[in-house]
């Protein structure tokens, strides 16, 4: 079963400024509520019950977050408001799960996902990248039930305009599965347009095996430097690892970008 879910939040944040200069993007508010409230809640409704943050120090405010029981009693004393007390419970329910790690050097997804090492317990974990927001239906549910079934690792996935693949993680079919599952033969992280084997995005939800960090410690940094998770899924699935892409049903909203930004708040306010 996959209890325990990473979100690795140490990135820079760059196509956000000015916005997240000096604020974690994570918390800024979609429709009235930190974006990192809705991945959150997509965890704990698809049965999660351990959530662990790569954080760095310079996002230490989403500890603060999450860590502000002083502040909160003092004015649910003065003021006794329900919808403070409210608040402060759900704040509460959501510390209860979450683990901080830290990666003090953006080095790439890859080396954040490698600072949760020690605490995996079981063969399988789910990741979820914050900036991907999935609306009107739990992806992470609907991959824990495909795993469930197959046994293998998941990835969320969507058709993208082909002219964009140089922005994604894109993957060669292999074999269809039914309608909504297919099995992976590639993976190639930002590829060029002549590079890309489709127009097949792998969008930031992942259910990965344990087994990834013994790639992930040999793991050499790829495109701009980085140290990509996708490369090391890459070697896994060379080496005959089951990979199942999973074409959504709900609605995806990249929030990672200012344009995207602004977009999400209207398409959740429309919910
Ligand atoms: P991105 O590279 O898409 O986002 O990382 P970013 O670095 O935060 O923002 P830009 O590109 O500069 O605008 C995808 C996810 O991986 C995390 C990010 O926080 C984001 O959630 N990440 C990325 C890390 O935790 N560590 C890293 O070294 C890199």
């Amino acid at each position: 079963m996959i209890k325990q879910a990473i979100i690795p939040l140490a990135g820079l944040g760059t196509r956000l400024l000015p916005l997240t200069s000096v604020f974690a993007k994570e918390l800024l508010p979609i429709n009235g509520k930190p974006g990192i409230e809705y991945i959150l809640d997509e965890c704990i409704d698809a049965g999660i019950k351990e959530v662990i943050f790569i954080i760095s120090k310079k996002k230490k405010m989403i500890k603060d977050y999450f860590y502000n029981d002083k502040f909160y009693k003092n004015i649910i004393k003065s003021k006794k408001d329900p919808r403070i007390i409210k608040e402060y419970k759900k704040i509460l329910k959501y510390k209860k799960m979450i683990k901080f790690v830290y990666q003090n050097k953006p080095l790439g997804t890859g080396d954040a996902v490698l600072k949760t090492k020690k605490y995996i317990k079981s063969k399988f974990f789910l990741m979820l990248l914050p900036d991907d927001l999935i609306i009107k239906n739990n992806c992470s549910k609907s991959m824990i039930k495909i795993h469930n079934q197959y046994k293998s690792s998941v990835m969320a996935s969507m058709s993208i305009n082909r002219k964009t693949v140089s922005r994604w993680g894109i993957y060669k079919l292999k074999k269809k599965i039914d309608k909504k599952n297919f099995l992976i033969e590639d993976v190639i992280e930002k590829p060029s347009k002549s590079e890309a084997p489709s127009n097949k995005a792998v969008i930031g939800r992942y259910i990965l095996p344990k087994k990834i960090f013994s790639k992930l410690l040999k793991q050499k940094p790829g495109k701009s430097n980085e140290i990509h998770i996708t490369d090391s899924i890459q070697s896994l699935i060379k080496e005959n690892e089951k990979f199942i892409a999973h074409i959504f049903s709900g609605k995806y909203l990249d929030c990672g970008s200012l344009n995207g930004y602004i977009k999400s708040t209207i398409e959740i306010s429309k919910l």
